[in-house]
């Protein structure tokens, strides 16, 4: 009897995972099938053309078949993707390119034929150069339109039925501060003050609201049982000291999610953002403010809470299940302790009291330079992490009580991180990555086939 009564307790959890990617990272194929130049193109082309690029990455634009074949091999059952906004509009908001539509249709229906949900990511920082040129992208409001109507273009061609989970803007205050302020991305606009990277991200916001009621009022989003979501870039901030690390988890988490949930930022979020935003001088210290329709149009637009979770901030390194730096490239900057997303979730829950989608997590593993193929997939570090972080949120869902109902590993494939080849995410290994000469065959890691083993143990309903 308590044998029974233990089953159906485990197999009452709804939880599903799978893996992510995203267009520029992975599918290569920069100028193929009417595909026009993201920012990323003409960054990497023109400022660094010594400099590795994604034009060819995993190549999965002509391999997408194969990879996702893979996803039923290991009982996943999400697959979350980016579509590239220059490979599906001609210019910046002109006409759709039917070609860029039926590569995407097709790689939607691989998705579901395997097995999978698709999660759709519409922005994934790959914005077509055209924007860029016209009007500076995200530093003009003028984006707010052409992005609207690029959504319109994704529901018409892909909210048939096929798609129901729509992440619009993917990490947006990373996308705004390190292409729009800080300058260290494309397209590598630079300015003094973090209140370029605040200005941006309130578009992002308000973008995100107008897009949502789009679908709503167009499409009958609510009663299709579409779900959005806004993922956003969050540490779990622990202590030493318990009030300041509270202040900067409002002061980023609360930043993305309150607007979306509430309509505007809540007076924590208010005080701990002025605490805590970099860069600010004493007259810009203030979050952004948004007029009443603004709150309006943006009240109720996230169905659930899309976390990206990489790292934990301010445990010490004895605390970390992998310590930083062992064996890590010199840029390695993940501390890795699995409670923090434990403990993030709950936070999550606590002040939404929704579903959270956990739509990225992953772990970037050690310099592979000097390491022969069987040193590369027989991987203990992302194994650890893995072990880490998974008990940690069959905690956070059994133990805890908190509604944690997916996770997207990041990510299926090794690929492109940002101007490097040598962080590497991925579940799978891909041979001679990012170049024209190598097979790209790809490579299941160790950690992959435990943490399947772990979530089919698992048995939840998904
Ligand atoms: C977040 C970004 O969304 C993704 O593109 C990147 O590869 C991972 N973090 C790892 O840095």
């Amino acid at each position: 009897m308590l044998v029974l009564l233990l089953a159906t307790r485990v197999f009452a959890y709804d939880f599903a995972w799978g893996f992510g990617g995203s267009a520029y990272q992975t599918e290569g194929a920069w100028n193929v099938g009417g595909k026009e130049p993201g920012v990323f193109d003409t960054w990497y082309h023109t400022n660094f053309p010594n400099a590795a690029n994604a034009d060819v990455t995993t190549d999965q634009y002509h391999r997408y078949k194969d990879d996702l074949k893979l996803l039923p091999t290991f009982g996943a059952t999400l697959y979350r993707f980016s579509v590239s906004w220059p490979r599906v509009m001609k210019g910046c908001s002109g006409e759709v390119n039917p070609e860029g539509i039926a590569f995407y249709s097709d790689m939607i229906d691989e998705i579901i034929k395997n097995g999978a949900v698709p999660f759709l990511t519409m922005y994934h920082w790959d914005l077509p150069q055209a924007c860029f040129e016209q009007y500076r992208g995200w530093a003009s409001d003028q984006i707010i339109p052409d992005f609207v109507k690029y959504a319109d273009a994704l529901f018409t061609a892909f909210g048939d039925g096929r798609v129901n989970y729509w992440l619009t803007i993917n990490e947006a205050e990373s996308g705004c501060k390190f292409g729009f302020q800080q300058g260290r991305l494309a397209p590598g606009l630079k300015n003094d003050t973090y209140q370029a990277t605040i200005d941006c991200v309130k578009r992002n916001h308000l973008i995100h609201g107008a897009v949502v009621n789009l679908a709503r009022s167009k499409y009958d989003a609510t009663r299709k049982g579409w779900k959005f979501g806004f993922p956003s870039n969050v540490e779990w901030n622990e202590g030493p000291d318990a009030v300041s690390a509270e202040k900067r988890n409002l002061a980023y988490a609360a930043w993305y999610h309150d607007p979306l949930v509430f309509g505007d930022f809540q007076q924590d979020t208010i005080s701990a953002f002025i605490d805590n935003k970099e860069n600010l001088d004493a007259a810009g210290r203030a979050p952004p403010s948004f007029t009443d329709t603004e709150k309006a149009s943006m009240k109720g637009t996230v169905d659930f809470i899309a976390m990206n979770y990489y790292s934990t901030a301010g445990i010490p390194v004895s605390q970390e299940d992998v310590p930083s730096g062992a064996g890590c490239p010199a840029y390695c900057w993940q501390h890795v302790w699995g409670q923090g997303a434990r403990k993030m979730a709950n936070w999550y829950y606590k002040r939404y009291n929704m579903d959270i989608i956990v739509t990225e997590l992953g772990y970037a593993g050690v310099n592979e330079a000097d390491m022969t193929l069987d040193q590369v997939v027989n991987d203990p570090n992302r194994l650890k992490f893995w072990q880490s972080h998974a008990t940690a949120l069959a905690q956070a869902l059994e133990e805890d009580q908190v509604p944690v109902k997916g996770m997207l590993m990041w990510s299926l494939l090794d690929n492109f991180e940002w101007g490097y080849y040598d962080q590497k995410f991925g579940a799978v290994h891909v041979v001679g990555l990012g170049t024209s000469g190598g097979t790209l065959e790809r490579v299941v890691k160790n950690s992959t086939r435990w943490l399947a083993d772990y979530y089919r143990q698992k048995k939840y309903k998904n």
